[in-house]
């Protein structure tokens, strides 16, 4: 059984920033799942499950450019890293900076990432309320994938549409102020055709959602994350769905066929 890639253990959160991905080898992830921070300058606070508004080890605020910039290399990053083939699913959204729109499209088309497709999540509502606009109630979900890789399709999802209709995830239940509901990263593994034992990285992993994804497909996973307490949430939350798919696994439906059995059944009738 594989436990490492390079020097990288599996089925691990490194409590570290993710930076530019530099410890995991080229061409070495199947897919790759993330929800960077979106730069809104919130105020940190202790992790407490009633914090909406705000990490509790970050502020949340760089310069527009230099949090560009930072995405921009990441997703560079991101591309090396994955296997061709592999997928990549970059969820953000639009943001309001003095009355006009802050469009996460400048730079992931700027990234050497291809866009394969843009997925719009309706998440049916959002902190950002402001009575001189319309009510905002999507994310995106970049669908990236390595220059000129064609990426793995799981063709039973081509009839979803890429409007994604999934409610948000209650931080308060969660304990963390953005988590996304696990139904997100399921689909893109679904989609991205990952299978048992291949091997999923999420570079902000804060409550854990993509590796509660790959841990109830059986797949291994990675993360990074800044936050202690955010890492222990995560954990609990990916040990609870292993231990539920280790309790639904089914066993084989019929006994291996013995020589015996194949030549009773070449000569019945
Ligand atoms: C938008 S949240 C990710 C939420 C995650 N998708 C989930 O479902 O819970 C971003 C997370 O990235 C963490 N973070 C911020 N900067 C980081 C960095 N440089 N490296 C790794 N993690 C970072 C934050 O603490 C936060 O938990």
């Amino acid at each position: 059984m594989t436990i490492a890639i390079g020097n990288m253990l599996l089925d691990h959160i490194y409590h570290q920033p993710c930076g530019l991905l530099a410890e995991i080898p080229d061409d070495s992830i199947d897919a790759i799942v993330l929800s960077p921070p979106y730069n809104l300058s919130y105020k940190p606070q202790p992790a407490k499950k009633h914090n909406i508004n705000g990490y509790d080890t970050f502020d949340d605020h760089l310069p527009q450019d230099q949090y560009e910039a930072d995405q921009i290399e990441l997703l560079d990053a991101c591309c090396r890293v994955l296997k061709p083939g592999g997928s990549v699913f970059y969820n953000h959204k639009e943001r309001q900076a003095k009355g006009v729109a802050i469009s996460p499209f400048r730079w992931v088309l700027k990234s050497k990432c291809e866009l394969v497709q843009t997925i719009i999540w309706n998440r049916g509502s959002t902190h950002n309320i402001d009575p001189v606009r319309l009510y905002p109630i999507n994310e995106f979900i970049f669908w990236l994938r390595k220059p000129g890789c064609r990426p793995r399709f799981n063709r039973a999802c081509a009839k979803l549409t890429n409007i994604w209709e999934i409610g948000f995830e209650e931080t308060r239940s969660i304990g963390h102020p953005a988590p996304f509901p696990v139904l997100i990263p399921l689909r893109c593994l679904k989609m991205a055709g990952v299978q048992a034992g291949d091997v999923v990285l999420d570079p902000y992993m804060g409550s854990g959602s993509t590796g509660v994804a790959a841990a109830e497909m059986g797949a291994h996973w990675i993360g990074y994350e800044i936050s202690a307490d955010y890492i222990r949430l995560a954990r609990n939350r990916i040990a609870e769905a292993k231990q539920m798919r280790d309790m639904w696994k089914v066993p084989p439906a019929k006994p291996k066929m013995t020589g015996q059995d194949i030549s009773v059944a070449g000569t019945a009738s």
